[in-house]
């Protein structure tokens, strides 16, 4: 019976998306230590998070005093595929609220978690968990990566102060960028490689995967960030730059009236235009230095040009006809390139970069 059960989870879940990757407590630490001042006499939810295996639970009710907070909440969202990796296979989905340390002993007892059921599954977007996000002052976590334009816009929408872990990629989603320019949000403070443990029937993979010496199995990603709308001291800081701009290094796009940076610690120190830089840019950005002005991204707009049918040439020689690069950043070269995929229009040929940001240093003048 109990294999049986089993079995029509494991069935379900091979359906289910990925979205169980538990976050390490010293990734947790790493970022939040950026932001304790903002914590005193605030209530913290934590809203996709068992608290038997969250890390972000951990951290808060662990410092709950040192950080001064008012309250702690974890919402535990109950889905087949979360059954599998927890010990604790429960029937409802919970949630707990945490006020603090009553008996003195420093440690989070069972008496001062006060564990209650919520009816529905605890999915954020229910009544349920929005009545609790209604009393939250901050929510931190990591949420589900193919719900997180969702999860935004809810906590948008409740005006909500957040510090949330999430994939680079996110920058160029059309409904992140533009809260990005205008600076609702920013990018916290670490960025790049992280790795998290996932569930045992997780498929096993060529690269950035592994299992441990206890059989956990375990997952990395190099493109990670955290997004947030708190303030921290390093977001104001200077990037240090030593470069001076050329026309030769630094070349004109074809469709955008912008340099082409390829570098982000190449950013020339005395351009006064507009220069293209690599999404992970976002990561460095400081707004009193630097003004974001677009992204090279089609729904944004901003392209100078449209290109008409192209060639694709492959590096293998293998052509083909498409409508690719009005999507994105494009140098006109003036011979084939050998080790790059390349365009061919009316003659000409052209190169295709990654999405681009598009900046303007404030610091230069006109
Ligand atoms: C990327 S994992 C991170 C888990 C945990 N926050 C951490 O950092 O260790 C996202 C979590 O969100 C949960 N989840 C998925 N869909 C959800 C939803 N609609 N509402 C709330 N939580 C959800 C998943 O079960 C998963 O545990």
């Amino acid at each position: 019976m109990v294999a049986e059960t089993q079995n029509a989870s494991l069935h379900r879940a091979k359906g289910a998306k990925e979205d169980e990757f538990y976050t390490q407590l010293e990734d947790v630490e790493r970022e939040l230590k950026h932001y304790r001042k903002h914590f005193k006499g605030k209530v913290v939810y934590c809203n996709c998070d068992d608290p038997r295996v969250s890390a972000f639970f951990h951290y808060f009710s662990y410092n709950f005093e040192k950080l001064g907070l008012k309250k702690l909440i974890a919402t535990c969202y109950k889905n087949h595929e979360r059954d599998l990796f927890s010990t604790h296979d429960s029937e409802r989905a919970i949630f707990l609220e945490y006020e603090g340390d009553k008996n003195g002993d420093r440690i989070p007892g069972d008496d001062e978690i006060e564990v209650k059921h919520l009816v529905g599954d605890g999915d954020f977007r229910s009544a349920e968990a929005i009545e609790l996000l209604k009393q939250a002052d901050i929510v931190v976590t990591n949420p589900p990566f193919s719900l997180f334009r969702e999860f935004v816009a809810q906590l948008n929408m409740y005006n909500k102060k957040f510090i949330i872990l999430a994939n680079q990629n996110a920058i160029t989603y059309k409904e992140i960028f533009p809260l990005l320019q205008k600076g609702k949000i920013w990018v916290g403070a670490n960025s790049g490689d992280m790795s998290f443990r996932v569930p045992d029937h997780y498929t096993p993979r060529a690269t950035r995967f592994w299992v441990d010496e206890d059989g956990q199995k375990w997952r990395s990603f190099g493109n990670m960030c955290w997004f947030t709308n708190l303030d921290y001291k390093k977001r104001h800081e200077d990037l240090t730059l030593y470069k001076t701009y050329t026309p030769d290094e630094y070349p004109k796009y074809d469709n955008f009236d912008a340099i082409e940076v390829s570098k982000v610690a190449d950013i020339p120190i005395d351009y006064e235009g507009v220069m293209g830089v690599t999404i992970g840019f976002l990561t460095k950005h400081n707004p009193d230095q630097f003004e974001i002005v677009g992204i090279t991204k089609t729904w944004y707009g901003g392209a100078t040009k449209i290109y008409p049918q192209q060639t694709q040439v492959s590096t293998n020689g293998k052509t083909s006809q498409v409508g690719k690069l009005n999507d994105g950043p494009v140098l006109r070269v003036d011979s084939p390139p050998t080790e790059k995929t390349y365009y061919k229009v009316d003659g000409e040929c052209y190169v295709q970069m990654y999405a681009r940001v598009l900046i303007r240093n404030k610091k230069v003048e006109a």
